[in-house]
């Protein structure tokens, strides 16, 4: 594996940890409060934070969006997720398989996740940019055995064109997407995701995506882990691009404004509509619920807890869990579809 690449991922992994790469305070989330209610109808233990996925339900709302692979701590990193994701029934992302598409890469441990975890429902993920070039140069066939091989019970396009564009290194090439999208939805094996990577997506950004039939639309907005100052911040200093990071440190739109375009664009359709892009706490996710999010994913607060240990990992996992159930609890929601915008209040 070429140097350059395996440096820009851990990068990536070192600089999405750094607080400066985080647009915390661009987050909406204190504008939203839920409904307090004294006299709950209800047990805490009564509470059930149960999903309907596909055919059956699963015991979380929560997923893991796709993070980084292909260095070294990688597979260390990615077992830790697989193992808390499969025992406590999260759907777990992985990173980027762009260097996967390549056969020489094909045997990578990443692939290996599902045999290991049987349980686990795992999404494959590659950028738009490659699944452009795929679809040009008439090769879905290769991302067709990827997606066999990776076990995955479904695939996410991502959005990055911000990422693509400040990395010094980047492919901005986008034109021909939505076609590209397109294509690929009308052959592909498993369910398609499109998601952004915390910039979100405008109402009209939405409407495009809507007529593609797609499984979920994850909205990935500003609030969190922000890419266009990760991409800043491992350039060089007084390089085009550490200035572009600092110009476009808060481009986006927030994980709120994005989620209520999304409930509004994909509402009587099949379409789900996931958050992530922020989410820190059990009380975020309960929010982003309870404006009309069936799925609520956390990337660097996973990562963080996964790179410390195992136990770290599934105690956050179980705390975030238990925060979603009290929020529930004190709204007075038996269950999920009982959290929805009667339980909110704030301007949003
Ligand atoms: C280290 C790291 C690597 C990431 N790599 C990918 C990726 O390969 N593909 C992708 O779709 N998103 C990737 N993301 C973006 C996340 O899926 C997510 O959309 C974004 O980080 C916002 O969520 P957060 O605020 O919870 O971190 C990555 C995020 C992190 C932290």
């Amino acid at each position: 594996m070429d140097q350059q690449f395996i440096q820009r991922k851990e990068d990536h992994l070192q600089y999405s940890l750094s607080p400066e790469s985080q647009t915390s305070l661009h987050s909406r989330w204190e504008h939203l409060d839920l409904i307090h209610d004294s006299l709950p109808d209800l047990d805490l233990a009564d509470v059930s934070i149960h999903s309907a996925f596909l055919d059956y339900q699963i015991e979380t709302p929560f997923f893991v969006p796709g993070m980084t692979a292909g260095h070294e701590n990688a597979t260390l990193i990615n077992d830790r997720i697989a193992g808390m994701a499969s025992e406590r029934g999260w759907l777990m992302g992985v990173g980027s398989q762009r260097r996967e598409l390549d056969s020489e890469y094909q045997d990578y441990a990443l692939q290996k996740i599902a045999s290991r975890f049987p349980k686990l429902k795992l999404i494959s993920n590659l950028g738009l940019s490659q699944l452009i070039e795929l679809h040009q140069q008439g090769e879905f066939a290769k991302l067709q055995a990827l997606v066999e091989n990776t076990g995955a019970a479904m695939i996410a396009i991502h959005l990055n064109p911000l990422q693509e564009a400040v990395q010094a290194e980047g492919t901005p090439n986008f034109r021909g997407g939505y076609e590209a999208l397109k294509a690929w939805c009308d052959i592909s094996p498993i369910p398609v995701i499109v998601k952004e990577t915390g910039s979100g997506m405008s109402e009209a950004t939405l409407q495009k995506l809507k007529n593609l039939n797609l499984f979920a639309v994850d909205v990935s907005g500003m609030g969190g882990t922000h890419w266009g100052r990760v991409e800043g911040l491992r350039a060089k200093k007084e390089s085009a691009s550490s200035r572009y990071g600092k110009t476009f440190g808060n481009w986006g739109i927030s994980t709120v404004d994005s989620l209520r375009f999304a409930a509004k664009v994909f509402e009587g359709t099949q379409t789900e509509v996931w958050a992530s892009g922020g989410m820190r706490t059990g009380l975020d996710a309960a929010k982003a619920i309870a404006l009309g999010a069936k799925r609520v994913g956390f990337a660097q607060p996973v990562l963080a807890a996964a790179l410390t240990s195992k136990v770290a990992l599934s105690e956050w996992a179980l705390q975030t869990e238990q925060e979603l159930k009290i929020a529930m609890f004190c709204t007075n929601s038996a269950n999920l579809s009982a959290l929805n915008l009667q339980k909110l209040k704030g301007h949003w």
